[in-house]
């Protein structure tokens, strides 16, 4: 028999597409979740046990979960099954499935989408999808499997203790970057380094996957993480960023101001990263925090020392994984953490859900 829980949320959820009613993958409380990003298959993986030594009730892939690069189907077949063949990542999947359904959560990136700086015209999106979609165990009849590009969000836990985790799909309907003059001097025509572009048409995610997000910004959540495996708040890189379409990071950055309760997780830069802005509009003001953990064992430490005018804490460029630990309840709050392999914290830092209200 159905609960009263989910049958009034089923009733509140009437007016979605049937695919897309809001039921909690679980009803469990979510409270410890890791994240990370950047895993080269076929490299030393020990971060893995390190992951699971902090017993999180999810873990989320943040992109370049493999690192395919290839036009060839076969071969990023062939690096998934290499990526499922880890040890540490076995054990890490059993120790979350044990937990209940929904625990194991991705999205991808560039380099596991398809090849270095990919976006749309990519031309094995299609088959890429269903490998990715296949490996991470997508059940057949899910709502993700009936639209294109990969998107999705979850929810877990009941009203007052509820997360909802948004998952975007930066790569299978994103639009040209511009590259910078300084490539053009250089007479390259692709790969960057970028510059923001002034055309307006261009689109980070698409119709269909803005319309969708802003559905989810509607579902009742009492924390929202979202999940961009490149970063949203800084702009200072010539990397690929939101920064480079201006138009749509403003109109990301709307909805995450308005929502007052979503923390940014994001990837990509192989170093971690602390990122904290004051966005405006309408006369209000709100902090958006995107937290960045990349890789999980690739680095990068000419990055970590680029300029990043929003960076609020050191960055590290060292092997590492997101943690954040939630406080439900009266005043809720989020402690992010970056971890090490062996387990040291990086990053430390406490969020007041109040404090990210627009005021
Ligand atoms: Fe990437």
């Amino acid at each position: 028999m159905r609960s009263p829980y989910l049958t009034a949320l089923l009733l509140a959820s009437c007016s979605l597409p049937v695919f897309e009613q809001p039921v909690p993958v679980s009803e469990a409380v979510v409270q410890r979740v890791a994240f990370g990003s950047c895993v080269l298959q076929g490299q030393p993986q020990p971060i893995w046990s390190a992951i699971a030594d902090t017993d999180p009730d999810v873990f989320i892939f943040a992109g370049d979960n493999i690192y395919a690069d290839t036009w060839d189907v076969s071969i990023i077949e062939r690096k998934y099954r290499q990526l499922g063949a880890e040890p540490g990542y076995q054990a890490l999947r059993s120790h979350l499935l044990a937990k209940g359904p929904g625990r194991l959560l991705a999205t991808w990136d560039d380099h596991d989408y398809g090849e270095n700086d990919a976006y749309r015209t990519y031309p094995k999106k299609r088959e890429s999808r269903r490998l990715f979609l296949d490996f991470f165990e997508e059940p057949e009849n899910s709502a993700r499997r009936q639209h294109d590009g990969i998107y999705d969000a979850v929810l877990y836990g009941p009203p007052g203790r509820r997360l909802q985790v948004i998952l975007l799909d930066t790569r299978y309907f994103r639009d040209a970057f511009d590259q910078s003059e300084e490539a053009l001097k250089a007479g390259k025509k692709s790969g960057g380094p970028y510059a923001p572009t002034s055309d307006t048409k261009r689109t980070m995610l698409g119709r269909e996957q803005w319309a969708w997000l802003e559905r989810q910004f509607e579902q009742p959540a009492d924390l929202r993480l979202l999940v961009s495996s490149v970063p949203l708040v800084p702009d200072d890189y010539t990397t690929e960023i939101w920064a480079m379409m201006p138009h749509e990071r403003n109109r990301i950055l709307g909805l995450v101001a308005r929502s007052g309760n979503t923390i940014i997780l994001s990837g990509d830069r192989h170093y971690t990263e602390m990122s904290r802005m004051q966005h405006s509009q309408d006369g209000l003001t709100a902090p958006i925090y995107d937290f960045t953990s990349s890789g999980l064992n690739r680095i990068w430490e000419g990055g970590a020392k680029q300029t990043n005018r929003w960076r609020i804490e050191a960055s590290h460029a060292v092997h590492n994984f997101g943690m954040l630990s939630v406080e439900y309840g009266e005043d809720p709050a989020v402690t992010v953490e970056a971890l090490d392999e062996s387990g040291k914290t990086l990053i430390r830092h406490r969020i007041r859900l109040a404090d990210l209200k627009q005021r």
